[in-house]
């Protein structure tokens, strides 16, 4: 999809469909409490154009709501479509990022080729700042543009070819700069959800690496992706037992991106987990949803995301992003339960069950960040079904060993509209994963169990400042939404981004 910006007048901007905005003003409730939607233009042809709808009762101006309209009288686009963001008091720039997606996403399936959104204006007393807006605009745009259906023999071109943005005439540079922010996150967090989408057999722990290093060269990011001789060089004996099982050799994805002249400072260590299918390994899962397991390398796809977005938004601050890919097979050189590992900080692990491979791959990915020096750590990870159970597909789930450090997260979330809520780490929890035969056990069994795999990881993050995200409930989109397709969702790229911005000097 090609993006521009634009500061044209709307009347006169020629386009199949031109987009507007529109809130619902109505604050009062009951049956007699009409919708009073206005739209977010000051430009009085759009207004007029629009007026008819607008006060016919019919429309709601809900959100992610639409109408359209076609010849509006008055202007020079061929249609006009209207996208609610629902009631005043909620209306947001993340109602703004979904908005763009939804425009997007009514354009695909009809043939409409090319659009123009309308940036809200003409209103002061929101929190619509037209600068984030656009920002958001544009990474709602092109996160609506994507779909999963890749390799259907006869896909349907609904491709969207051409996206304006169309801004009110003020703070253009700040529009522009926010305009080009948007796309770098957009396209990045599309990258992610490609990825995500490919299915196991095509995107082996080889493959994710030379994904990586072919977005790295592209970038100008040094990368480097090692296998299995580096893992037993490392003595990631953690990380290796998952991999043991699997005809496919493993992954080791480390991706560096250092600034020029900033020699002292944070440097940031980003980890994902990069299984590229978990079948559960001898403890083995069930076959009904088994196929989705092709996700279980989203919290990878994410770093990979975010590094991408890093090297062309270029933060003053140094950043190591690490994947740990493989495989986690059934086979006669499967690691078994009962099996006791070692992993890379010299710590020994019982292994209960194999199916819980993800915190071991991280374990040795967390130590080698660690080595490589980082001082802050985030890690993101499609970990457990608990989490999952305990926050639904609504929230993912956040842990970390100090605050400061997940405050600057918590802040990053109030820009990227992703929702993270915080559970809680402890010594009761790490009890739980004391083992009788070594010095941990890789579970802690059924209660709580976002909790100790967190506890997990935090044995191998030990002081080190350090963020664990769990996104099992939020990688996968069961549903088609009016703004986003079904399909992996990309999520965390842009929070994580975030939270590496807020370190650079
Ligand atoms: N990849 C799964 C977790 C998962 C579950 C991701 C559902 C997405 C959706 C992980 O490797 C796993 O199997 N976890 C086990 C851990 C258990 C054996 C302690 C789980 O959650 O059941
Ligand atoms: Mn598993
Ligand atoms: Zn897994």
């Amino acid at each position: 999809m090609q993006t521009q910006l634009s500061f044209a007048n709307l009347a006169a901007i020629e386009t199949e469909l031109l987009a507007v905005l529109a809130i619902d003003t109505q604050t009062a409730k009951g049956q007699d409490a009409k919708p009073q939607p206005v739209l977010l233009t000051s430009d009085d042809k759009v207004r007029a154009a629009a007026a008819a709808v607008l006060s016919s009762g019919e429309y709601k101006a809900g959100s992610n709501e639409t109408v359209l309209l076609h010849a509006p009288a008055g202007l020079s686009a061929k249609r006009l479509l209207i996208v609610g963001l629902g009631k005043k008091a909620k209306a947001s720039v993340h109602a703004v990022r979904n908005a763009a997606g939804t425009a997007v996403r009514y354009c695909k399936p009809r043939a409409i080729r090319e659009l123009v959104l309308a940036l809200p204006e003409n209103y002061s007393e929101g929190p619509l700042h037209a600068v984030a807006c656009a920002r958001a605009a544009m990474e709602g745009a092109l996160v609506g543009d994507f779909d999963a259906d890749t390799y259907r023999s006869e896909r349907k071109d609904v491709s969207v070819h051409s996206f304006t943005l169309a801004a009110p005439d003020t703070d253009q540079s700040a529009i522009q700069t926010a305009f080009n922010e948007g796309v770098i996150i957009g396209e990045s967090q599309n990258f992610a959800r490609t990825l995500v989408n490919e299915p196991g057999n095509k995107l082996t722990p080889t493959v994710l690496g030379q994904r990586a290093a072919q977005m790295a060269s592209e970038t100008g990011l040094k990368a480097e992706v090692f296998s299995t001789d580096k893992l037993h060089e490392l003595k990631m004996g953690a990380f290796w037992s998952v991999s043991q099982g699997s005809e496919e050799p493993p992954a080791l994805i480390v991706m560096k991106y250092e600034p020029e002249g900033v020699t002292d400072g944070p440097v940031l260590g980003l980890v994902g987990k990069g299984i590229t299918f978990d079948t559960g390994g001898i403890s083995i899962k069930p076959a009904d949803n088994m196929e989705k397991m092709k996700y279980d390398m989203a919290g990878g796809a994410a770093m990979i995301g975010a590094m991408r977005a890093i090297a062309l938004l270029k933060p003053r601050v140094r950043v190591i992003g690490i994947v740990c890919a493989a495989e986690n097979m059934p086979d006669g050189k499967a690691q078994k339960p009962g099996d006791v590992q070692t992993a890379m900080s010299g710590k020994t692990i019982e292994i209960i069950n194999t199916d819980a491979e993800g915190r071991l791959v991280l374990a040795d990915g967390i130590t080698y960040a660690r080595s490589l020096g980082a001082t802050h750590l985030i890690d993101a990870a499609t970990l457990t079904g608990a989490c999952v159970v305990a926050l639904g597909m609504i929230n993912g789930g956040a842990f970390s060993n100090d605050d400061t450090t997940i405050e600057k997260f918590q802040a990053a979330l109030s820009t990227s509209g992703e929702k993270f809520w915080r559970l809680p780490l402890s010594d009761e929890y790490y009890d739980m994963i004391r083992s009788d035969i070594g010095d941990i056990k890789n579970t802690g069994g059924r209660w709580g169990g976002a909790i100790t795999a967190a506890e997990f990881l935090h044995a191998f993050a030990e002081d080190t400042p350090w963020i664990h995200l769990d996104i099992a409930g939020l990688a996968w989109i069961e549903d088609n939404k009016p703004f986003i397709a079904k399909g992996p969702s990309g999520v965390a790229v842009r929070s994580i981004l975030g939270w590496v911005r807020s370190y650079a000097s």
